[in-house]
Parts: structure tokens; sequence; C-alpha cells
């Protein structure tokens, strides 16, 4: 079990509001993991897993909005795959409600997909979409650019 989420350079993504939200992620999760295995109360993490649930929807929805915009061709699935993690992540969040499972319990239940899976997701499905958004955002650029400088916009060197 992986009891400390964080972010590394190897899970670069090189667009800078996807690494921002990326690394918040895993100090939030860093935080749930501690404070469950420290025994923090009840209140304190139910609060934790139900702002993690609004980042997640919000994070996804950022890149889902990105792939719209350069119609990225994988959209589909990563999308599938987004809403599998957040029905996972609601699945925890009731499980914690209700309380069948001590708090400790249900968090490291979930461990491996709030970190293990989380990882493998940005290194495998998110690199492959960022270097797609990265090459239409580079097209975009050098297209506005001979525009602007067909209509002597243009920066003078
Ligand atoms: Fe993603």
């Amino acid at each position: 079990m992986a009891f400390e989420s964080k972010w590394t350079e190897d899970l670069k993504t090189n667009i800078g509001i996807i690494d921002e939200q990326h690394k918040v992620y895993f100090k939030m999760i860093n935080e749930l993991l501690a404070s469950s295995l420290k025994g923090e109360a009840r209140s304190v993490i139910g609060k934790s897993i139900k702002i993690l649930s609004e980042y997640v929807i919000t994070h996804f929805s950022t890149e889902e909005r990105m792939m719209t915009k350069y119609h990225y061709p994988k959209y589909d699935s990563h999308r599938t795959v987004h809403r599998h993690f957040r029905q996972e992540v609601e699945r925890m969040a009731l499980l914690f409600r209700d309380n069948l499972d001590p708090t400790k319990n249900v968090i490291l239940k979930y461990d491996y997909l709030l970190v293990t899976w989380f990882t493998n997701h940005i290194k495998e499905v998110d690199k492959k979409m960022s270097k797609f958004l990265l090459e239409k955002m580079e097209e975009e650029k050098s297209f506005t650019s001979r525009i602007k400088k067909f209509f002597g916009l243009g920066k003078k060197r």
C-alpha cells in the first residue's frame, strides 16, 4: 500500500493547468490517507472526501473541455474511464457515510484506486491526451501568428 502519494516529474503532462490540478490532487490524497491512518475524526475525513469528490469532477471536466475543444479522437474512452473513477469515489463516499467499515478500512480499501490507479492514468492516458493537445495548441499558435503576420500584426524582430 502506498501511504504517500506524491506528484513527481515523470507525471508531467506539460499542460500547466493539468499539472497544477494533478499536484493538488496528490496533496489532497496524501492528507486523506494520513488523516485516516491517524484515526482523525469522522467529520474531518468526511469533509475531505466531499472536497475530493468535488475536485475530481472539476479536474475531469477541465480535461474533458480541452479534449472537446481540440476534437481529441479518444475522447469517449477517456471520458468513460473518468466516469468509472468518479463512480468509485462516490462508492467510497457512500461506504464511508454508511459506516459499514471502520473509517480507516474504507480509505485503505481505496488506496490502490486513489494512488496507483490515478498515477497510472496520468502516465498512460493523460500523457497521450496531452501530447495530442500540445500539438494542436502549437498548430493553433502558428496559425494565429501566420494570420497576424499576414495582416502586419506580427511582432517585429
Ligand atoms: Fe484523465
